[in-house]
């Protein structure tokens, strides 16, 4: 049987690795009624309300939203070597409503420590958050340019892409953060 290690981290000592990890895909991960992870290019590490933050943009219709809004807290995993390409299919371009991600993208899960849920073994610095807001946002208060390039109308929300589906930003409060290693 495998046995892991959590090394846990200073999260600001990785801030420049998860922004450039960002924008090749990292995952976020919840456990509603069952384990799922979505490839997320977007979000940021920051302050807010005095305590260290993670926020994620999640558009309407993924999966994910509604295992967010049920149980208010994610994990975010960053590879720390390249992006795999299997995970990035997987978990990029399907939705958990008709697919068990976990198993079709080779994940090991590995038990959250401070919130329910999973880390990932292959993409190994984990935030653990829990959702403090979460709020829509207004399509209409966007420049014209975001808002035709990001939010094309003609686009179902189904579509894994850019679609007419507004995000809701989820801000979590990073309540652990590691990195998993495999015991030889
Ligand atoms: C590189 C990349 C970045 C993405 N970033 C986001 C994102 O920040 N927010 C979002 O809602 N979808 C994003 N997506 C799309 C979701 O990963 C995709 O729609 C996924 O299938 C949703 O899974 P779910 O329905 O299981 O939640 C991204 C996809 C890729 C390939």
């Amino acid at each position: 049987m495998n046995a892991f290690v959590k090394e846990s981290v200073n999260v600001n000592d990785y801030a420049q690795r998860i922004a450039e990890a960002l924008p090749r895909g990292i995952l976020l991960n919840t456990q509603g009624e069952k384990f799922n992870a979505m490839v997320i290019g977007w979000g940021h590490l920051g302050v807010l309300w005095s305590v260290p933050t993670f926020v994620v943009y999640v558009r309407r219709s993924r999966y994910t939203k509604a295992q967010l809004d049920s149980t208010g807290c994610f994990t975010v995993s960053v590879p720390l070597g390249g992006v795999n390409p299997v995970i990035q299919r997987v978990c990029g371009s399907q939705s958990g409503r008709d697919i068990d991600k976990a198993k079709e993208a080779g994940l090991t899960l590995v038990p959250a420590e401070a919130v329910a849920g999973s880390a990932v073994l292959e993409y190994p610095l984990t935030l653990e958050c829990r959702v403090l807001y979460s709020q829509e946002q207004d399509l209409a208060r966007l420049p014209e340019d975001i808002r035709a390039r990001m939010y094309p109308q003609d686009v179902d929300g189904s579509f894994p892409l850019a679609n007419r589906d507004p995000h809701t930003a989820y801000v979590g409060q990073i309540v652990s953060s590691y990195i998993i290693r495999e015991k030889a």
